[in-house]
């Protein structure tokens, strides 16, 4: 069995195995790329994708602003599929379904070309042009990647919403980007029921200003489509199985991504064509390694940028397979997994640690009888991962052979941007690694001093796939990401620099990460409010062992008490809002949430008390009596043991 780790000095570096297959080996790429990274982002984009037009400026910087590859021209479906046709026979996709018994399907490069050719042509008879918004609203599917594609060929900016939101949040993103197309599912799969998605889209379509929707029919429950609402198959029929891809700049956008500010209202995260592919196609390639003949899993959900980036884009741009799964992670069996690493032999496994947690719940026996002798590399993203999450991942896992990378990076930045490449090492549990080459991160105070603890910042020149901008929302952009240290992009992470490392140690705004998804308190408040019998409340996360963060709300009632009853309606309240995933795992009710003397809820005061610790700065607020009964209220689930414990371990 090929080992792609050893371990020196207590610590785990890549093999002569790992090196020998390794694209990047040699640790002086940092130097390289740190003398002139314009250059070597330039350098990269021009091996690395097909341009129609060279560009005349490789990087651009007018902050807030700033571009690559201005006037470049490239379509990125060509970058992504048609370039592979040389190799068409190839799989491009593996979708596994979660029923057991379907059967998966594979779609080479020369069949996904030909569906998403056909998707093209057919969204352009509906007069979809250059520019226009096309809403996705799908579960994990292969029509996902192909409407994705079929946008990007045609020069539309697709916008694609997680399937598990509520019609709310599905409708007020339709708005934002002013979609007038949709494409969606009758359902999907999970836990072996069928759940109906068109329902949910149905009542999001109401004040938006779709005119088409497109409905994937996964389940095939649906015999009959009228109106605005068109069969997949049927609006792909007859079409022609080629569409001349639209050229586009480099700066013209590919795909708005809302994503979760310290506001309730989502952020529409604009990505760009020729940067954001350029660190999409590198990122993958050097991260993972990726060869053509790798088949990587990474198990996002496509309505995440995880999903966009990894599951699709990163691997297509390399040419490799990628392998999506519809269901429950641990259904119908707790190592549905593994089987499924066994069975597609996946060589790149790229997970969140909250799965590897409720992984190493649910025991070793699930794991140990599976070999997984086709993985090579290992990684994950969306929080840090702790010691313990680590060790299992890579022993359980991994089987003491294969790296593991714990890739840093947001929404914003579009590709990953701190961690360590497998060629080169170390790998260490809880630290994330180095800035990818050609890009240049640092650590500050408040005051914009350099520090080894504080705030992560990236400095100049930005990253290639980095947003550009938020939507229709210049002063919202300025605010979140320039405001603080002006000429650096302020990321609103924590970060600790160790020996040259950077670990990073979570959110340092109003910002939670429920196992792995990105919410912020705000939204969910907005949420909890819009309750006719919820006059305020308030929302902090706690530590939680599998989700790493979990909501806990603080609700003030218009009138009379709190109870079970009301808790749950609550909670059902949110479910239909926002969707499950959002679902407080508390809700107290209280008389008066702890504000300052400006009217602003001191939501650090209520995480300290739920940590069981004394809250400090009582002094400056409006009502500090409020705290003495917030105590009392919360009391009893503090002296649960399992609470205790977790009050001793903090900081
Ligand atoms: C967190 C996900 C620690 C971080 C790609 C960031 C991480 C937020 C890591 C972005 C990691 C992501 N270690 N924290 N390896 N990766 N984060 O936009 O707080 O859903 O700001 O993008 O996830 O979440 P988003």
């Amino acid at each position: 069995m090929t080992k792609y780790v050893i371990k020196k000095a207590g610590k785990y570096w890549p093999s002569k195995a790992m090196k020998d297959i390794a694209w990047v080996n040699d640790s002086k790429i940092y130097k390289q790329a740190d003398k002139d990274p314009v250059k070597f982002w330039g350098e990269l984009a021009k091996q690395g994708l097909i341009w129609e037009e060279p560009w005349e400026k490789t990087y651009q910087e007018k902050l807030p602003y700033f571009y690559w590859f201005k006037g470049g021209k490239i379509n990125f479906c060509v970058n992504a599929l048609d370039r592979h046709l040389a190799h068409g026979n190839k799989p491009a996709l593996i979708w596994v379904p979660e029923p057991i018994k379907e059967k998966p399907i594979i779609l080479t490069y020369a069949e996904l070309f030909q569906q998403v050719n056909k998707f093209a042509n057919a969204l352009k008879q509906k007069g979809v042009k250059k520019s226009d918004a096309v809403s996705i609203y799908l579960p994990l599917v292969p029509e996902a990647l192909v409407a994705m594609l079929a946008c990007s060929r045609i020069g539309a900016i697709h916008s694609v919403v997680f399937s598990a939101f509520a019609p709310d949040a599905l409708k007020s993103r339709i708005q934002d980007c002013e979609a007038k197309v949709l494409v969606t599912a009758d359902g999907y799969y999970r836990r072996g029921k069928p759940v109906n998605l068109l329902k949910k889209a149905k009542k999001a379509l109401r004040g938006t200003k779709i005119k088409k929707v497109i409905v994937v029919p996964r389940l095939h429950k649906n015999k009959n489509y009228f109106g605005k609402f068109e069969n997949f198959n049927m609006f792909i029929y007859g079409k022609k199985s080629y569409c001349a891809p639209e050229i586009m700049n480099s700066e013209d956008p590919l795909f708005i991504l809302y994503t979760s500010g310290t506001t309730g209202k989502p952020k529409g995260i604009v990505h760009d064509t020729g940067g954001y592919a350029t660190q999409a196609y590198y990122t993958a390639k050097y991260n993972f390694n990726l060869k053509k003949d790798d088949i990587m899993w990474c198990t996002a959900d496509i309505g995440w940028v995880t999903g966009h980036t990894y599951a699709f884009y990163g691997p297509l741009l390399n040419g490799a397979t990628t392998l999506i799964y519809e269901g429950t992670p641990d259904f119908p069996n707790p190592d549905r997994w593994w089987k499924i690493i066994d069975k597609y032999k996946v060589s790149v496994f790229y997970t969140a640690p909250t799965a590897i947690r409720m992984f190493m719940k649910l025991g070793d026996k699930y794991v140990n009888k599976h070999k997984m002798n086709s993985l090579k590399i290992l990684a994950t993203v969306g929080e840090p991962i702790d010691n313990d999450a680590w060790n299992w991942y890579f022993k359980k896992i991994g089987k003491s052979r294969c790296p593991i990378i714990d890739t840093w990076w947001q929404t914003e930045t579009g590709g990953t941007l701190i961690n360590v490449l497998p060629g080169i090492g170390p790998f260490i549990p809880t630290i994330a690694g180095k800035s990818f080459p050609g890009t240049k991160h640092t650590i500050l105070n408040k005051s914009g001093k350099k520090v080894k603890k504080g705030f992560l910042v990236q400095e100049s020149p930005f990253a290639p796939g980095m947003l550009h901008g938020v939507y229709k929302d210049h002063k919202k952009y300025v605010e979140t990401y320039w405001k603080s240290f002006k000429t650096k992009y302020d990321t609103s992470d924590g970060a600790i620099m160790k020996n040259g490392l950077f670990r990073i140690t979570g959110r340092t705004d109003d910002v939670m990460k429920v196992a792995g998804h990105r919410l912020a308190t705000a939204e969910l408040e907005n949420a909890i409010n819009t309750n006719k019998l919820v006059n305020e409340s308030a929302v902090v996360p706690i530590p939680d062992k599998i989700r790493g963060q979990v909501p806990i709300a603080f609700v003030i009632l218009k009138k009379g008490q709190g109870s079970e009853k009301l808790e749950k309606l609550l909670k059902e309240h949110v479910d239909k809002h926002l969707g499950p995933t959002a679902r407080p795992a508390k809700i107290y009710f209280v008389n008066a949430l702890p504000k300052t003397r400006s009217g602003k809820i001191m939501r650090r005061i209520l995480k300290s008390l739920l940590a069981n610790e004394e809250p400090a700065g009582l002094t400056t607020l409006l009502n500090p009596k409020c705290v003495d009964e917030i105590k009392k209220i919360i009391q009893p689930d503090l002296k649960k043991p399992e609470n205790a414990k977790k009050s001793k371990t903090k900081k």
